[in-house]
């Protein structure tokens, strides 16, 4: 089987630990019901570095720990839904900054389910060039860029962070599938600015004609659907991923899910039949830090030594768009 290696991962936390309580000082909220609503304790904010600073720094660890120098990688995917330009991508700001001058770099966005569909996108990339040895990506993300510190059902969810992987060609395990759901968009969204340029005539801003909310570019959720969608999504993504390669679900060893919600995880869980024992879980340190929560708790897990070479992971996530997606591989 045409599949990927993972040959080495690498993180990067900002600076500013934000506790539940102290989010109690800016919303009317406390730890309690951050607590039991969601699994978060805690979340890292960035204290000003921008988005593809992260990425380089969460790069070039994975870069070491891969034994792999940066004018080696020949394609660089990054996961952002937080550009910190409209352009250039964030993508060539990092191979700048790691020195990977052979490489080929974009931006893909895929909100949460961005690692999940940037592996897939990878792993295509190795299968159709020869010459394609590592490919590198990286997930990283400054969602307080666009949250909205006024409104507690959503400000304390989300935290920053970035992580990056080395991957290769292998001939190991590889099934994935991607999905989206283009109807539920307005259930989690984040708009630009208005832009008018000297030669418009119409003055009227033809983005709040439509269903997304007037006058703000902050992030807004419907938290009820978007719960609703992930509780199916987990599974069906898994699923459907599992079934492309024969595989019974209770045959994989770890599930590493987008870590949006400890009731949304616990929920998928026994909506599939697996036990929680099989969740790697780190929500409650990091909260949602989009597309980089499951590459964040990949690194952690193995580093922590959780996740061990041959075992079968599975990295599921669900997200703006609405997006889903799993990609199942052998460690
Ligand atoms: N602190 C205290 N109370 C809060 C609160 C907070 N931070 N946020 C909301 N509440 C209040 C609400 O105002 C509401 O009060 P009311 O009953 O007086 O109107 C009450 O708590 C219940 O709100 P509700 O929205 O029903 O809570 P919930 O159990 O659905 O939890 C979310 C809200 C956002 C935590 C939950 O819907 C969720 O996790 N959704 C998915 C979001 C997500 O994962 N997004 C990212 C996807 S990638």
């Amino acid at each position: 089987m045409f599949g990927i290696d993972i040959l080495g991962t690498g993180i990067y936390t900002p600076s500013i630990r934000v506790t539940n309580d102290d989010m109690a000082k800016i919303v009317d909220t406390n730890d309690e019901w951050i607590s039991t609503r969601t699994g978060i304790k805690s979340r890292n904010l960035t204290d000003g570095e921008p988005t593809w600073k992260m990425g380089a720094e969460a790069a070039k660890q994975a870069l070491e720990n891969a034994g792999i120098d940066g004018s080696e990688v020949g394609l660089i995917i990054d996961t952002t839904v937080t550009s910190d330009f409209m352009t250039p991508s964030v993508a060539c700001l990092i191979q700048r900054e790691i020195g990977a001058a052979n490489a080929a770099a974009f931006d893909l966005n895929a909100a949460c389910s961005g690692f999940v569909y940037a592996l897939d996108t990878a792993k295509r990339f190795l299968q159709t060039d020869d010459n394609l040895k590592y490919v590198l990506v990286v997930a990283n993300e400054t969602l307080s860029n666009f949250v909205d510190f006024s409104d507690r059902s959503s400000c304390i969810l989300f935290g920053d962070g970035a992580a990056a992987a080395v991957v290769t060609r292998s001939e190991k395990l590889f099934a994935s599938f991607l999905g989206a759901d283009g109807k539920g968009s307005v259930a989690l969204y984040a708009k630009n600015a208005p832009v008018y340029h000297p030669f418009r005539k119409t003055e009227k801003n033809l983005m709040e004609t439509n269903e997304f909310a007037a006058g703000t570019t902050k992030l807004i959720q419907d938290g009820k659907e978007v719960y609703k969608f992930a509780t199916k999504a987990l599974p069906e993504a898994a699923s459907r991923a599992a079934e492309k390669v024969g595989l019974d679900i209770s045959e994989i060893d770890w599930f590493i899910p987008h870590q949006a919600n400890i009731r949304i995880i616990e929920t998928a869980a026994k909506n599939i039949g697996v036990s929680m024992d099989k969740f790697i879980v780190n929500i409650e340190n990091h909260g949602n830090t989009s597309s980089a929560s499951i590459p964040i708790a990949l690194h952690e897990a193995i580093a922590e030594g959780k996740i061990k070479k041959g075992e079968k992971i599975c990295l599921v996530g669900f997200g703006a768009g609405l997006t889903m997606g799993a990609v199942i591989m052998e460690y």
